[in-house]
């Protein structure tokens, strides 16, 4: 698995100083609020974790599961999936949705107009990567942990073929193994 890795872009230490930043500005923000973290599935799983242990405030937690599709390191076809939703009603309730990465925008743009039709206080996003090279459509998030270049990243939650989410590292997946595995497809 490490052998797939061409770098470690971001460390664990500087994943850790990211996420307890992010955790005193939600707090700073969210006081007196009525938060709800809703964590984006699967990919959000280890950002969420630390993230909600570096909130101070009062919060609840929920889960989405969404799926884009399309296939190997592009799914980004805009099509998203809805695998499963939210056990709990959004009125009354200020949404910070958590996002594991912030690429084409398609995938936050349509979970978030999705979220604000249920009729919640607010709703903003919160995402560890971002990607803004990649943008195509118009959309920031209230909070981001780090800005990472146009190349494929996997590891502290992110995968490639549901692969090498449990590295504690965000790392730089060597181009080789997707382009060997996207031509065999
Ligand atoms: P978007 O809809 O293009 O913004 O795609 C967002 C989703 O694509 C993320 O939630 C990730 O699941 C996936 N994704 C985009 N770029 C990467 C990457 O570099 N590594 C791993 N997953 C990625
Ligand atoms: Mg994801």
């Amino acid at each position: 698995m490490i052998n797939d890795i061409k770098g470690v872009y971001y460390s664990q230490e500087f994943l850790a100083d990211k996420v307890k930043e992010l955790g005193r500005r939600i707090s700073s923000d969210y006081e007196g609020k009525n938060l709800l973290l809703v964590s984006i599935l699967k990919g959000s799983v280890v950002f969420m974790a630390d993230l909600m242990r570096a909130i101070t405030v009062p919060c609840k937690i929920d889960f989405m599961c969404v799926s884009s599709y399309g296939s190997g390191t592009d799914n980004s076809s805009g099509i998203v999936k809805i695998e499963k939703d939210l056990d709990i009603n959004l009125e009354g309730y200020d949404v910070l949705v958590v996002e594991d990465i912030l690429d084409s925008g398609r995938t936050l743009n349509y979970v978030v107009s999705i979220l604000k039709g249920r009729n919640p206080n607010s709703v903003r996003v919160c995402t560890l990567l971002d990607k803004p090279e990649r943008r195509v459509v118009d959309l920031s998030a209230d909070y981001v942990g780090a800005e990472v270049p146009d190349e494929f990243v996997v590891g502290y939650g992110l995968d490639y073929d549901q692969y090498y989410r449990n590295l504690p590292y965000i790392g730089i997946l060597k181009k080789e193994v997707y382009e060997n595995k996207e031509d065999k497809e």
